[in-house]
Order: structure tokens, then C-alpha cells, then sequence
């Protein structure tokens, strides 16, 4: 009775969902694990993006754990993809890559609880098990008039027992899912449209009018709320990063989280324990994320450590940051984290003129020293590097300084009226890490693409070459001597002016 009620209603009111239809017990197991402790509206996108990635069971036991762990990256409980990697490596091995198809085998995969292996039996194979998960227990108590605590296993075990006797002999992946639509849509928590319920005649909480205190459950213990530090530590542009090792997290990279740690004196001492000596620079601001019984309050703090060696994780780029599986409980952090490894661009300062002139000054002898003397390269000192930037200023070009993580460590000289770039070096230290490339955008922002723009560049800096060339530059000068005895060799470049769009459609 109650499952025709029920089948006839799905027919007409299921949802269509993404998951809905597959066939493929891998993909339903794949739903089905993300729908755990994700709403269906969230797991959509994410359940396209990882069957693109992973296909099949074989992609996914073949794939790496962490590429795994990335394409889960902001889905939260990180538990469920390191289970579903590990799951699919059993089935491979194990099961010699064929899906297991009873609840029993199911259940004895990790991550696979009593409900998943009956979602997953019943869907992909239409065994009659009952997949109790919240929107069942809902509408089973309320029909039923389940009145006790749903949390005890007694009262567990009564519901089960009511779900096995409605469940019908044929369809029995759709009396699951029916029971999981109409707990989402109809016998919604709180008050349940009843008005549209096809249960309504078998219905005990309806009769009774108490559907609104349906099902009972003891009250949840608050979350702990934990104090955090959270430390960006850089270093010559890169940020300190580790891999979680405990149970919450683990596998995804954080930042440094110091627990308990008041103040950036104390979170300092704490890294110091931990082998990084870095200096605090400031404040960045609060964050607050809440876990299932856990809340983290945090207070994120920039660091400065003068060397990269650490005993655990390890200092990366800001495009390496990027690739890697980062927790939503990082986010403010990371958009911190990304703020400070952008380049920025301003215009250069007095105060910043020793510490530009010093990037100047070493770019400038890496990139000349295979064709310098000693003695020529010992000339570039910083002040004398610093006497030419003044020389720019003086000239009226535009001389920048390139900042990363608040420190200077490059310069830009452009010459509006010649519309050239005259100059642009940064420190090895921070080179290759997308500085030289959003000097040269910003440079092209400064031009007039209306017109040939000019620079002039060595030829064994096969780096800048290449750079310029990504922006359109291409030779145009005869190979020039610079000085001839020390084999300096200069050549000019251009960048062809653009045609505007007016002139295009003229
Ligand atoms: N929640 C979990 N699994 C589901 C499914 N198969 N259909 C609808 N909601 C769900």
C-alpha cells in the first residue's frame, strides 16, 4: 500500500538530478558517497567535474590520492574521497575490477556504510534494502509514529523494520529514492507540506497532528570551539605549506596552524618549536570555519622566514599553491595567501629605493655575468643602480618598483614618449615566480598599443626573450654590439602596434 502510494507519486514528482538514471554502479556509488554529507544542489557540479576525471573505477584507483583530494577540494569531509581512492583500488584488486553487487561486499568497502551499500544495492541492482538515511528516517517515524529518540539503536532498528516491510518486491532503487525525494521535498524537517502527501492517508504523525516534533532526536553537544593561529610564512616569494596528518583533514595542505596560540609572539615561539624562524610583519585578519564538531576560530598573521630549509612541508609558488588540495576551512587564508605572492606594481618611492636598486643590482649581474669582467660586474653596486634609477626619474620615466609578499624586489622603466621599456629586472630570488610577466601587462597598460613599442634585450636571456614574446614582442635590430671585448650583445624588439577595433571595422 504505502509503496504504490509512494511509486506513483515518484513517477510523477521525482526530482531530475545530475546522478539520476546512470545505471553505472560506479557512478551511482560515486553519488552516493557525495551525497553523504553534501546537499544534492552542491554536489552536482562536482560530481560532473569527477566523473570527467575519473571515469571508471580503474581511472580512479590508477589516479594519484592527491589529484583525487583535489578534484574533492571544497566538498568537505575529505574522509569520503581518500575512502572512495582506496575503495577503488579493492575493487581493482579484489574484485578484479568488476563492481561488488551485495550489501555485504558493499559494506566491507571503506567509506561504505549500512547506507551507502543499500543505496548503491538497491539502485545499481535492485536489491531490497532499505537506505536509511535522514530523509527516511523522517518520513518512516512520522508515518509510523516513531516516538522515541531515532538515535538509539533500538529505535534504529524499529525503523529499519518498517522500511524492509513497505519496501515492494520489484523497483526497489526507486522506493529508496522516492522516500529520499519526498523527506526533501514534501515531509520536509520543521513543517511538512501534508497538503501534497501521498502518505498522507497512512500517516500516524498527520492523524495525531504532531509531524512537526517528527522525528525526536537528543539535542546535538555543541561544537568545541578551538583558537587558531594561522601562519603565512614567506620566503623569497614562496609560502610555507604542510600536508595534514591528522584524522581532520587529512592529506589536504594547510598553512601553519599554531592551536592555542594567542598572539603573533606566542604563534612565533610556536613555529620556532616547530624549526621555522620567521619574523612577524602583521595582522591579516579572522576567520571562523565549523566542522561537524569542531569550530576553528582563527587569526591569520604574515610571517617573513629569511630561509626556505624546514623539517616538514615545504615553501611553494603561488602557481604551486594552486595546485594542490587546499581545505574551505583555508579560504580566508588562501585569499590572504594570494594576495601576498600577487605581484604589485607601484610607483617607486624614495623609501623603497635601497631595496629596489638592490634587486636591480643583482638581476643585473646575473643576467650579465657570462660576458662581464669581474671588475665590470662589481661596478653595478646598488648606489650606483640606484643613481640610474634617479637618472630614469629625472628623465621623466615611468620607474616602478615590483613588490611581492610587501617587499620590493624589482623595477620597471618605461618611456611614454619613446614608448619603450627601458628596463625591467627582478631579483633572482624571485625570478620565475610571474613577477617579469605582470610587468610586462602592466607596461603594455602603460604604452600606446597604437604604436610600435620598443625594448631592447640581451641575447643569451633566453627568459626575457621568451617573455617578450609571449606579449607579441619579435625581433626587429641587427645583432649590436654593446662592448665588443666583453661579448655584450644587445638586440631590439618590437611589439607591432595593435589594430583597434575601430580601425578593423573601417
Ligand atoms: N540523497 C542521497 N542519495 C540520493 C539519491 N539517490 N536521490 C536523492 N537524494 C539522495
Amino acid at each position: 500500500m504505502l509503496s504504490t502510494l509512494l511509486l506513483a507519486w515518484y513517477d510523477e514528482h521525482k526530482r531530475s538530478l545530475p546522478f539520476r538514471g546512470a545505471g553505472d554502479p560506479y557512478r551511482i556509488w560515486v553519488s552516493e558517497i557525495m551525497l553523504q554529507q553534501t546537499r544534492t544542489e552542491t554536489v552536482g557540479a562536482y560530481y560532473q567535474r569527477f566523473l570527467a576525471q575519473f571515469p571508471d573505477v580503474s581511472a580512479l584507483a590508477e589516479a594519484p590520492e592527491e589529484a583525487v583530494l583535489k578534484c574533492w577540494e571544497g566538498l568537505g569531509y575529505y574522509s569520503r574521497a581518500r575512502n572512495l581512492h582506496r575503495a577503488a583500488k579493492e575493487i581493482m584488486e579484489k574484485h578484479g575490477g568488476a563492481f561488488p553487487r551485495t550489501v555485504e561486499e558493499l559494506r566491507a568497502l571503506p567509506g561504505v556504510g549500512d547506507y551507502t551499500a543499500a543505496a548503491v544495492a538497491s539502485i545499481a541492482f535492485g536489491v531490497p534494502a532499505p537506505a536509511m538515511d535522514g530523509n527516511l528516517t523522517r518520513v518512516l517515524s512520522r508515518v509510523h509514529g516513531v516516538r522515541q529518540d531515532v538515535g538509539q539503536p533500538s529505535v534504529k532498528r524499529e525503523l529499519l523494520n518498517w522500511a524492509r516491510q513497505d519496501m515492494p518486491k520489484v523497483r526497489c532503487g526507486d522506493f529508496n529514492q522516492a522516500l529520499m525525494d519526498l523527506g526533501a521535498t514534501v515531509c520536509v524537517p520543521g513543517t511538512p507540506e501534508c497538503d501534497s502527501c501521498p502518505l498522507r492517508p497512512l500517516c500516524s504523525a498527520y492523524r495525531e497532528g504532531d509531524a512537526e516534533d517528527l522525528p525526536i532526536k537528543a539535542a546535538a553537544k555543541p561544537p568545541q570551539e578551538i583558537q587558531l593561529a594561522v601562519a603565512l610564512i614567506t620566503c623569497r616569494g614562496r609560502i610555507w605549506m604542510t600536508q595534514r596528518k591528522e584524522a581532520l583533514l587529512k592529506g589536504l595542505w594547510v598553512y601553519a596552524l599554531l592551536e592555542d596560540a594567542k598572539g603573533p609572539k606566542e604563534a612565533q615561539e610556536a613555529l620556532k618549536s616547530r624549526g621555522i624562524h620567521a619574523a612577524f610583519q602583521k595582522e591579516l585578519g579572522a576567520a571562523r570555519h565549523v566542522f561537524t564538531h569542531r569550530v576553528w576560530n582563527m587569526t591569520v598573521y604574515h610571517f617573513q622566514a629569511d630561509t626556505m630549509s624546514c623539517r616538514e612541508g615545504r615553501f611553494v609558488s603561488l602557481a604551486e599553491m594552486r595546485a594542490l588540495p587546499i581545505p574551505t576551512a583555508m579560504r580566508a587564508a588562501r585569499e590572504h595567501a594570494v594576495r601576498l605572492l600577487s605581484p604589485e606594481i607601484r610607483p617607486l618611492k624614495e623609501a623603497a629605493l635601497p631595496a629596489a636598486a638592490q634587486a636591480y643590482a643583482e638581476s643585473w649581474k646575473k643576467s650579465h655575468a657570462a660576458h662581464c669582467t669581474e671588475a665590470f660586474l662589481a661596478l653595478h653596486t646598488p648606489e650606483r643602480m640606484a643613481d640610474t634609477l634617479r637618472g630614469h626619474q629625472a628623465k621623466g620615466r615611468g620607474v616602478f618598483a615590483l613588490y611581492l609578499t610587501g617587499k620590493a624586489v624589482g623595477v620597471l622603466v618605461i618611456d611614454q614618449a619613446q614608448n619603450e621599456l627601458v628596463s625591467l629586472y627582478v631579483h633572482p630570488d624571485f625570478q620565475g615566480l610571474g613577477i617579469g610577466g605582470a610587468a610586462v601587462a602592466f607596461a603594455l597598460k602603460q604604452l600606446d598599443e597604437r604604436r610600435d613599442m620598443k625594448v631592447t634585450v640581451l641575447q643569451s636571456n633566453e627568459a626575457a626573450i621568451r617573455l617578450y614574446e609571449a606579449y607579441g614582442f619579435c625581433r626587429i635590430a641587427e645583432i649590436r654590439p654593446l662592448d665588443e671585448a666583453r661579448k655584450l650583445f644587445e638586440e631590439d624588439r618590437i611589439r607591432p602596434r595593435q589594430e583597434t577595433e575601430e580601425k578593423d571595422e573601417a
